[in-house]
């Protein structure tokens, strides 16, 4: 028999979209041939072969239907299978399954998050719902987090735990904030492509972003989130182009960011706390050996270049890494939890309804070394 594979697509993804699966959906398509990948696009950790006692019990669908389910809930107890990943953008961005994150994860579970990071940089987990204090628990699993730079500012603040980075339109006492606020005007640098704290000598590793609260759709945009695959980028590059680059240097400064958006209202003394940091413009990633542009709107000049000249291969950069190819768009609902690798991603923010309240809460783990002490 002709294995015969048919690949789910967003619109019948039967965690996803409206459409719900067929029970004359036959299992005679699976096969060994068929690797790790099911018709239902779930990644399965070993060779599943059908049956004549049944479904087998590591097939998330099999199992969700020998359990009378219409979902997933047993699903990350399974053994040898603790997330399940569904392609969200080839090789860039994936759904992953997990009943709850904010219970006490077995080491097993962070370890295949972490596996799945590799292949996809942008981990999408729906229907979480986690307080700060489990966020926090949460990201600290992969390894320390930062305190961002409006928590580090002195005085009152809307959340109680520093770690927890504050993505909204909301004032300390919870009110949407007005279009002319100094800390609105700030944080719409993220509105521009960057990598996270790249300003930093030592920068950050991931990103966890768990939506609270969303606005209504409005005419300028929901609020997405947009990812760029700076890997892909890379490869796409001439090899002559590749060549010239792999050795530069960039400085990157929030101050230049900022001033891109024509802020320059910043607390005295920032200026002096945040200088600018070298970074490498191509970086190693050092688990997986791949080779990625490392861009940010922090990003200046180059090292040791006139600025202008410095500042047009950047932009030339950033508009090859941006292109739509490259780009997964994130539609964000209540209880998404994205982790995003910084090392080998860019993202942005898109526009959103102003006058409502835009809640989303942020950790991120720092990195342990400058980009420029890594492997070239
Ligand atoms: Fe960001």
């Amino acid at each position: 028999m002709t294995p015969i594979f048919r690949f789910a697509s967003t619109e019948n993804h039967p965690m996803r979209g409206p459409r719900q699966h067929s029970p004359s959906i036959s299992y005679r398509y699976f096969t060994e041939s068929a690797r790790s990948r099911c018709r239902h696009g779930f990644s399965i950790a070993w060779p599943y072969r059908p049956s004549r006692i049944g479904r087998s019990a590591l097939h998330p669908v099999g199992n969700a239907r020998r359990m009378g389910k219409d979902n997933y809930p047993n699903t990350g107890r399974l053994r040898h299978m603790p997330i399940q990943t569904y392609a969200l953008h080839p090789g860039f961005a994936a759904e992953a399954s997990y009943r709850d994150l904010s219970e006490r994860l077995d080491d097993t579970v962070i370890a295949a998050i972490g596996a799945a990071l590799k292949t996809y940089p942008v981990l999408v987990f729906r229907d979480q719902h986690l307080t700060d204090a489990q966020l926090r628990d949460f990201a600290l699993r992969f390894g320390p987090l930062e305190i961002g730079r409006p928590a580090a500012r002195p005085g009152r603040r809307r959340l109680a735990i520093p770690q927890i980075g504050d993505v909204s339109n909301l004032d300390e006492d919870g009110k949407v904030r007005a279009l002319t606020d100094k800390r609105r005007l700030d944080s719409l640098g993220n509105r521009l492509w960057h990598t996270d704290a790249s300003y930093m000598p030592v920068p950050v590793v991931f990103g966890f972003l768990h939506a609270v609260t969303l606005p209504p759709p409005s005419p300028f945009g929901n609020g997405e989130t947009e990812f760029a695959d700076m890997r892909a980028a890379y490869d796409a590059l001439p090899q002559a182009t590749r060549d010239a680059i792999d050795p530069l240097v960039a400085e990157h400064d929030i101050f230049w960011s900022r001033a891109q958006i024509g802020f320059t209202d910043f607390e005295p003394g920032d200026r002096e706390k945040y200088p600018p940091s070298p970074q490498r413009l191509v970086r190693r990633h050092p688990v997986t050996g791949r080779k990625n542009l490392y861009l940010s709107a922090h990003a200046s000049h180059i090292v040791g270049w006139p600025v202008a000249d410095g500042r047009l291969l950047l932009l030339d950069l950033t508009s090859h890494a941006t292109q739509p190819g490259f780009v997964y768009s994130h539609d964000w609902r209540v209880g998404d939890l994205l982790i995003w690798d910084n090392r080998c991603t860019m993202h942005r923010g898109r526009p959103h309804d102003e006058m409502q309240p835009r809640d989303l809460r942020r950790a991120t783990m720092l990195d342990t070394a400058s980009t420029l002490d890594e492997a070239a």
